[in-house]
């Protein structure tokens, strides 16, 4: 048994990140299992749980999507906010249940909640049916795990700063689309967030190995790939002699259709991205660019680096030369002792810079992080009150953005059947707009242009021309 610990997770060394090439293993395989995965948070889960499916069905499991029918559970966990937590929480219960009907369930649980000291305690203490816990770190230790699991908790989480493996192999989840991992963990330490202790630190890929996997892509016929990094900007900082804009400039080579990257800090971004994002048609001109809060003092308090005037001056460069870029961005309310004036401050840039869209989040303390150490005077009542003008304010700026494309002629990715609508077809234009487009053939996987119909505060419709 191996438990997390937040203080060695803390740790940044000037040790030099260790590359480790992956050789495939022979494991037994099993027959007539099937296994259920459920993930939350954010892309980079989403990816690796990409990754665990592939290292499942290596094994003989087959997916299903009905709880009831597995004979092994994976909950593949997210810890940004209390929320996450409780879903989580929420979940096992069910499990536990099922567990009384089927006594050889397994149940596994990975992803950032279990890099938590106190969640992993919990899990030890009080879910005894939790079969296996992995973490972050060890994706690749999973067949190990199921192998030698003997009907004993098995918990097992590093906290350390981790390595750089390569040659996973997925089973993505789409065929036009992929996720590209570039770097891994994040060395930035908002106060306020706990990725830096549940990813370790800022590590990134070696750009021959990137490079590799996207041509791989193109040659299998994928359209578009998504760079990921908690701070892509950062991305070579470890590395000698490349950055993310020299990155880009190569993946924008390799001639795939269209790349994107998410996320970019206000903090590192350079002019250089800027120009080659502007240079090259394939880079799309979408850029989700995190403001957190409009307030100076509360963006110090945050440690995020920049400053209101900062992040206008950004923001005004980006939109200048990058055509017909969308800007979209991240806001939390209410961090501690957030006064009238600070939350203006927040109300006051998001008036100025009209964003194409914004995920906003009430402040959520985490244990182990600085900020939920600060004192906090401002009620919950008020930080939601906080939230719905925010959002009220927000969805009047994605509404008149969206509006710009009222009769005008798009390019979108067609990617599937629309969710809502079977009769019609969904994808995203090029800045990253979701349209959802009526057309009498099948134009899944293809690039089309599309005339907007309508305007919606989420979405667009149109017809394919
Ligand atoms: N690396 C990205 C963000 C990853 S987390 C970046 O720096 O931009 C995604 C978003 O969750 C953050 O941008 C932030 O707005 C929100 N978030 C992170 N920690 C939070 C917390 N403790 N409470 C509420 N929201 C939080
Ligand atoms: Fe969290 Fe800040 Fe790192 Fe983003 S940059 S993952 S918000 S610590
Ligand atoms: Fe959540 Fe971990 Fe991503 S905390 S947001 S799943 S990096």
């Amino acid at each position: 048994m191996k438990l997390p610990n937040l203080k060695e997770a803390r740790n940044r060394t000037s040790q030099n990140v260790e590359y480790v090439y992956l050789k495939p293993q022979n494991k037994i395989k099993v027959s007539n299992k099937k296994y259920f995965l459920k993930t939350y948070g954010c892309q980079m889960n989403v990816h690796d749980s990409e990754e665990i499916s592939y290292r499942l069905e290596n094994l003989g499991y087959e997916a299903c999507s009905n709880l009831e029918d597995a004979d092994l559970v994976i909950l593949n966990t997210c810890a940004i906010r209390e929320n996450a937590h409780d879903k989580v929480f929420g979940f096992l219960g069910r499990c536990k249940h099922l567990k009384k009907i089927k006594k050889d369930l397994i149940v596994c649980l990975c992803g950032c909640m279990a890099q938590e000291e106190s969640v992993a305690l919990e899990l030890k203490e009080k879910y005894p049916y939790v079969d296996i816990v992995f973490g972050t770190h060890n994706i690749h230790e999973l067949e190990e795990m199921l192998e030698s699991y003997e009907g004993k908790q098995d918990i097992e989480v590093y906290s350390y700063e981790g390595k750089v493996y390569e040659n996973i192999a997925y089973k993505r989840d789409s065929s036009i689309k992929a996720w590209v991992n570039i770097m891994y963990g994040c060395d930035k330490f908002c106060t306020y967030c706990i990725v830096p202790y549940t990813r370790g630190k800022q590590r990134s890929r070696k750009a021959a190995d990137i490079l590799k996997e996207v041509n791989d892509l193109v040659a299998a016929g994928y359209q578009e790939v998504t760079l990921l990094g908690q701070n892509v900007n950062a991305y070579g900082k470890d590395l000698e002699e490349i950055s993310f804009a020299r990155l880009l400039e190569k993946v924008a080579q390799t001639n795939i259709a269209r790349i994107r990257f998410v996320t970019s800090h206000p903090w590192d971004f350079s002019d250089e991205m800027i120009d080659v994002i502007a240079k090259y048609d394939n880079i799309m001109p979408y850029i989700h660019l995190p403001l957190q809060s409009g307030s100076d003092n509360v963006l110090k308090r945050m440690n995020r680096r920049y400053t209101k005037k900062e992040y206008l001056e950004l923001f005004n460069k980006i939109k200048k030369k990058i055509k017909n870029v969308a800007i979209t961005t991240d806001i939390i309310v209410g961090f501690p002792n957030e006064s009238d004036e600070d939350f203006a401050d927040t109300l006051d840039i998001v008036r100025k810079c009209e964003f194409d869209g914004a995920f906003t989040f009430i402040y959520s303390p985490r244990e182990g992080t600085p900020a939920a150490l600060m004192a906090d005077d401002i009620s919950l009542r008020v930080k939601e009150e906080r939230l719905q003008e925010l959002n009220n304010l927000v969805n009047l700026y994605s509404l008149k953005n969206n509006q710009k494309y009222l009769n005008q002629e798009v390019k979108v990715l067609v990617e599937g059947i629309s969710e809502k609508d079977e009769t019609k077809y969904f994808g995203y234009t090029e800045n990253m707009k979701l349209v959802n487009i009526t057309s009498s053939q099948n134009i899944i996987g293809e690039i089309v242009n599309v005339k907007i119909t309508e305007a919606k505060s989420f979405s667009l419709d149109g017809e394919v021309l």
